[in-house]
């Protein structure tokens, strides 16, 4: 939706109360809220609502399902006005499929990009029920002329940032897969993922996956709007790491890449002769299902294959994977895992950098000392920020916290952009403010 402003400066300067969460997922962002799964999280095949990721640019918008209606225009020969109910009378289908953030990983990338910091949790695997997107068009009659199908949801902007649409090309849109789903894992969608209706393109990151789903647009021509044409865009090659690039000097992400974590074992100690559980997840995109995954536990040198999980063998969804190890000697082990795809594509050992941090699948790598003693914790310093400046407040904090801002490593000129950024979307920074702002967040957080 675009029409309201009604919730900017509604929250400002209020206290965040992060919500208590019961799966201690790692709060990236409490306002607008962005949540990651811990590690341990991947231990679940089919991950459930509470462990799920959360991405929202903006706040939850309210859906009120009486009223709530899914609108099919543009290019068509008959636009449809659909209530809940004449969805679930249509066939419905249902499939497992990863939801991964575009940006899963871009704490890892270096030089360090704007963004939320995320390290390997912004993905999910759940069960997707709902009607095939193409049914609802087919119903509708795409012209001719159609190339993209523009979803928009019932969520408002943040101050004077362009609403959050997105479009896919007609051939994803008519894909058998492709879904408008109204349960995840059994049960009505969560408002936080997108209720009463997601947008699911499986095998593509998550920016398509549109939550609060309440508009399907036939277009002529692709999209120009900020979400399409801005952001959710990366390099088709790679590029010197910090190059700055156009947005027209680059494509929009779309599909996933072959990718791994290791989810256990979380501590980096063990002990000699004893027996250890490595284990992990692996999954792809477009490029097909993960067809096989390696260990090495000597720093890539040499690779056996781990064991995947029976029974999960789907297009879109991941594969659980284990692998037993006993070392024996005394010695710093660098454990490392990667997949294999059934097009055949594996996993780099360093990554192309983009400029927004998109799409790391490089191979992952874990310190273990094995040694006889536990060695001893070091508590890591807490960081020492200089102070605030008095109008960081008036200027910053009106639409969302400190967190989005201090698990940032920017250069001066990357902060500076920031400033100009938020300012484009309503940010109020006086003229005497903007230096004093610009040495507080270049010092406090630059880069590591
Ligand atoms: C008018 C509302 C608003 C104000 C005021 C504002 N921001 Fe933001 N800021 C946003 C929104 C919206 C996002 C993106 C939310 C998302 O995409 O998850 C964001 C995201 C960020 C991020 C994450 C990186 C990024 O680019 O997405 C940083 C860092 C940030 N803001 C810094 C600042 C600083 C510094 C100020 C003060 C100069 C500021 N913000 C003022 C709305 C605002």
């Amino acid at each position: 939706m675009s029409h309201t402003r009604r919730n900017f400066f509604l929250l400002a300067g209020g206290a965040i109360a992060a919500a208590q969460d019961p799966k201690n997922m790692v709060v990236r962002a409490a306002r607008p809220e962005d949540l990651e799964m811990p590690l341990s999280g991947f231990a679940d095949y089919i991950t459930p609502a509470d462990h799920f990721f959360v991405r929202t640019h903006v706040y939850l918008p309210t859906v009120n399902i009486s009223e709530w209606r899914l609108k099919v225009e543009g290019s068509v020969q008959t636009p449809l006005t659909l209530a809940m109910d004449d969805l679930r009378k249509m066939p419905a289908i249902e499939l497992i499929a990863v939801t991964e953030c575009a940006g899963n990983g871009r704490g890892f990338f270096n030089p360090h990009v704007p963004g939320l910091q995320w390290g390997y949790g912004g993905v999910a695997n759940a069960r997707w029920r709902g009607v095939r997107l193409a049914e609802v068009l087919k119903r509708a009659g795409v012209r001719e002329s159609a190339v993209e199908v523009l979803f928009d949801g019932a969520d408002d902007p943040i101050g004077t940032m362009q609403d959050f649409r997105r479009s896919i090309p007609l051939k994803k849109a008519l894909h058998p897969d492709t879904i408008l789903a109204y349960e995840m894992n059994g049960e009505a969608v969560p408002l936080k993922h997108g209720f009463p209706l997601r947008v699911v393109v499986p095998g593509w990151a998550s920016d398509s996956w549109v939550k609060w789903c309440t508009s399907l647009n036939v277009l002529d021509k692709p999209w120009d709007g900020f979400w399409m044409k801005d952001a959710y865009r990366k390099p088709d090659h790679a590029v010197a790491p910090g190059t700055s690039l156009t947005p027209d000097q680059m494509v929009p992400v779309t599909s996933l890449r072959v990718k791994t974590v290791i989810a256990s074992p979380t501590a980096n100690w063990a002990k000699p002769g004893e027996p250890l559980r490595i284990a992990g997840v692996s999954w792809s995109g477009d490029a097909g299902p993960v067809t096989s995954v390696e260990v090495s536990t000597d720093a890539g040198r040499a690779w056996k294959p781990a064991r995947l999980y029976p029974g999960q063998k789907t297009q879109y969804g991941w594969r659980q994977w284990e692998f037993s190890w006993t070392p024996e000697r005394e010695a710093y082990y660098t454990i490392m895992a990667r997949a294999r795809d059934a097009a055949g594509n594996t996993q780099p050992f360093a990554q192309e950098w983009n400029p927004s941090g998109y799409g790391w699948n490089v191979v992952p790598s874990i310190g273990i000392s094995v040694q006889a003693q536990a060695p001893a914790a070091n508590p890591p310093a807490p960081p020492a920020h200089p102070e605030p400046p008095p109008n960081l407040r008036a200027s910053c904090l009106q639409c969302h916290g400190t967190d989005v801002i201090e698990q940032q490593h920017l250069t001066r000129g990357q902060w500076n952009r920031e400033i100009t950024k938020m300012m484009n979307w309503g940010a109020r920074v006086k003229p005497e403010d903007r230096e004093p702002l610009l040495n507080y967040l270049s010092s406090a957080f630059g880069p590591k």
